[in-house]
């Protein structure tokens, strides 16, 4: 379906107008969600058509295996919220006749142009089939691709700079919105995920997205300012795999390495503090601002993992409910950057209004979503059915 200039009048208006960090940040919206057609064969729609008819909304509030879900007093909305103007903003491929190389410089042009003002872009409709194609497609976008030394996490390789999303979680967990990697200083600059198999309706497994800009002024300053002044502390524990096998996360595999002086070089790169235990495992930790400049805007921006970092996210997980364990034994945990506990119910504060401003929605197949890491948070919903998800980083 083509779509001319006249089909939709689409209006500007200002969401909000920020003054920091010396520069006036301008995010706006949309006043319809009529498409309009790009030069560059795009149809541009200001917001996503959700949800599908008759599939209702995945609950959040007391739903299984989701952290902080059950906490006494918590806030969280009941239910997932649908897309909202420009969250994502969408580009529907329409035009015909173009090879994937063009469509990835026209994606390039719009990604320059607009990720950072709205944090998230739906690309629909791309020739796009599997892994491999992909791959090509974020390889020919041109962004530098991102070192993933130091993730927490595992993932596989499974075409040329492309991962499975997420390996060590369970699909019926639900993974919180967070900001990838942002407890070291080599975070993704920006984060594409590329759908294979989309979820069945109705069984979970909503892509969800969530924006810092939303979240901050919704924080009790008071717990803002007490992380600003004090730092973060993000602790983490690995097991050796050459002990446990079957361990949940193994130094060997969150640095890929069996040499202990690569993973002691790769801690130091990293400015991580280290202890090797008599069991062979690793503890290790860093220090981190809650706050980072976005190098394109020059926005103070909250960024940090408080929440995904905390060790509350283990005890709504199937692989850990049971463990009871001392926390140092978790794989993760955050403190304030003097090394004190932080209070469950500041973590949940976090939890809430991080939920509270989320959105979700089914990916479909070939959707390729491209998130500006700084602002936007990613996660999903647990899920009950076979969906596939690569995903491709950049440093850029
Ligand atoms: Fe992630």
């Amino acid at each position: 379906m083509m779509f001319s200039r006249s089909h939709a009048l689409i209006l500007t208006i200002p969401l909000r107008l920020k003054l920091q960090a010396g520069r006036v940040v301008c995010r706006t919206v949309t006043s319809t969600a009529k498409p309009r057609e790009l030069n560059d064969g795009f149809a541009v729609r200001s917001r996503l058509d959700v949800p599908e008819k008759g599939t209702p909304a995945p609950r959040i509030a007391g739903r299984k295996w989701l952290p902080g879900s059950t906490f006494q007093g918590h806030e969280l909305p009941e239910f997932l919220a649908g897309p909202k103007d420009n969250m994502p903003a969408v580009y529907e491929a329409v035009g015909t006749g173009l090879t994937l190389r063009e469509w990835s410089d026209r994606c390039r042009r719009i990604m320059d142009d607009k990720l950072h003002v709205y944090g998230t872009i739906l690309f629909r409709g791309l020739p796009l089939e599997s892994g491999d194609d992909f791959s090509r497609f974020f390889r020919e976008v041109g962004y530098r691709v991102a070192n993933p030394a130091g993730r927490i996490g595992r993932r596989r390789e499974v075409a040329s700079d492309v991962f499975t999303a997420s390996d060590n979680n369970p699909p019926a967990y639900t993974l919180e919105p967070h900001n990838e990697m942002a407890y070291t200083k080599n975070y993704p600059m920006k984060i594409f995920f590329y759908c294979q198999v989309p979820a069945e309706p109705g069984q979970g497994g909503e892509t969800c997205i969530a924006d810092n800009r939303d979240i901050l002024p919704r924080l009790d300053p008071k717990v803002v300012q007490k992380f600003e002044k004090l730092g973060i502390k993000y602790h983490y524990y690995v097991a050796s795999k050459a002990v446990d096998k079957d361990a949940y996360l193994s130094w060997q595999s969150t640095f890929g390495s069996e040499d202990k002086a690569v993973v002691e070089e790769c801690l130091r790169e990293q400015e991580c503090e280290y202890k090797w235990q008599e069991d062979d495992s690793l503890i290790y930790w860093r220090y981190r601002p809650p706050f980072i400049t976005h190098p394109k805007t020059g926005e103070k921006v909250w960024f940090n993992q408080l929440v995904v970092g905390h060790v509350s996210y283990y005890f709504d997980h199937p692989a850990w409910v049971d463990k009871k364990l001392p926390y140092e034994r978790y794989p993760e945990n955050v403190y304030y950057g003097d090394g004190s506990e932080i209070e469950p119910e500041v973590i949940q504060h976090i939890r809430d209004v991080t939920w509270q401003e989320t959105v979700g929605f089914q990916l479909q197949k070939g959707d390729v979503l491209a998130f500006d890491n700084i602002y936007a948070h990613h996660g999903r919903i647990g899920f009950d059915c076979e969906r596939v998800l690569y995903v491709g980083m950049t440093s850029e």
